[in-house]
């Protein structure tokens, strides 16, 4: 295909039959706005109806499946039956102008601590800490335990049906549970779930198969989608190469989408054998057109989304419409100078983002809060 000749504009059909309006979609962004339990605040509600409208579908800030799954104060909830009414209208403000509402679940595994799961102490593929500042040591889960999570997730999968949401992502990167069990980092397993690649992978294979059986019974089109990041920098740790098995194997499966995880999306891998091409491309050429492949990463203006387009089929934005909600809508009317990239703390308020929040978004924002 031609350089920068996808449409970014035009629709584009998932293979269950949603259809996204564009090729845009607002990439997951924690908000920690949630009640204590999980519960969708009237602030959130808000910062995502500003959010909404524009782009083809927003994939929602990650959500836990189970209590000890729970990562961080303030995270979304889809643990049990009694959030549905809550979740319902985060689907139904979400969806406005056709856009689709995706929610990303998730199981935190180590990357928690026991003050966040009210005492107990987190749970992982093996009992190794994270290599994190006061990580503390997770307890290995049984298998009666690792069958119980995709359980977990398969009951999250259902809410998230009932509760009108257009599909899920799971979400296998940023170095939570489900990564943890396909990273020889924290997957010192010697039984079934660990030791050789094909055994690490084994827990994102059953997780992903019971969703799909589950989502196979649903009477409308629901999209379910694999979030994955390529690369560790713990020794030993997930590198291009695993991800390559990994995508491959994915790309066999039913999903809708398989979505990376950049900051940069023409980053370069950390491989001395990957070092031709933008990461992206390797991994689009793996995929070699079988499954939609979401980029993402410091895409800001138009020439970006059309040079990420190259290698991939859709692409996400983060912080570009956290700051600049009406992103989608200035750059597909070649009004870029329009463009606000920046947060000025005055803009808080009109952002619908709560100023409890400025000290964490300036250090993800890179620069973008001033
Ligand atoms: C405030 C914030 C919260 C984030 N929370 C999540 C999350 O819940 N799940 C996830 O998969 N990625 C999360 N990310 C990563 C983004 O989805 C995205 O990959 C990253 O910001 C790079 O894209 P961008 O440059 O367009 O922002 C978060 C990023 C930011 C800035």
């Amino acid at each position: 295909m031609q350089k920068g000749s996808k449409d970014y504009k035009a629709s584009f059909k998932l293979k269950n039959g949603l259809t996204l309006k564009n090729r845009i979609l607002m990439a997951p962004m924690t908000t920690r706005m949630s009640f204590f339990d999980g519960d969708v605040t009237k602030d959130e509600l808000a910062y995502y109806a500003l959010r909404s409208g524009e782009v083809g579908a927003v994939i929602t800030a990650a959500a836990n499946v189970s209590d000890l799954g729970k990562g961080w104060e303030g995270e979304l909830s889809v643990e049990n039956d009694v959030h549905i009414p809550s979740l319902t209208s985060l689907s139904n403000v979400i969806q406005i102008n056709q856009t689709k509402a995706i929610i990303q679940l998730f199981h935190a595994g180590r990357m928690t601590n026991s003050k966040i799961l009210r005492g107990h102490q987190p749970v992982s593929a093996s009992a190794i800490a994270a290599e994190r500042e006061h990580a503390q040591t997770p307890r290995e889960l049984s298998e009666t335990e690792i069958l119980q999570i995709i359980e977990d997730f398969k009951n999250a999968v259902l809410r998230s049906y009932k509760a009108g949401f257009d599909g899920v992502e799971l979400h296998g990167a940023n170095t939570y549970l489900i990564q943890q069990f396909f990273s020889p980092h924290s997957n010192r397993r010697q039984d079934k779930w660990g030791g050789s690649l094909e055994n690490r992978y084994l827990f994102i294979e059953t997780l992903v198969d019971e969703v799909l059986k589950v989502t196979k019974q649903f009477k409308r089109p629901f999209a379910v989608g694999y979030r994955f990041s390529p690369e560790e920098f713990e020794t030993p740790g997930i590198r291009l190469k695993d991800t390559l098995y990994l995508v491959d194997k994915l790309a066999e499966k039913n999903l809708d989408y398989l979505h990376i995880s950049l900051n940069d999306y023409d980053r370069v891998s950390v491989s001395e054998d990957y070092k031709e091409a933008s990461i992206l491309k390797y991994i689009n050429d793996k995929i070699d057109g079988r499954i939609p492949l979401i980029g993402v990463g410091g895409i800001s203006r138009k020439k970006h989304l059309l040079e990420a387009l190259d290698n991939c089929d859709l692409v996400a934005i983060g912080r570009s419409i956290l700051a600049e909600p009406h992103w989608v809508s200035k750059v597909f009317s070649d009004r870029e100078d329009l463009l606000n990239l920046s947060i000025a703390h005055e803009d808080f308020t009109d952002l619908e983002i709560p100023r409890s929040l400025a000290t964490s978004l300036v250090h993800m924002m890179k620069g973008q809060i001033k």
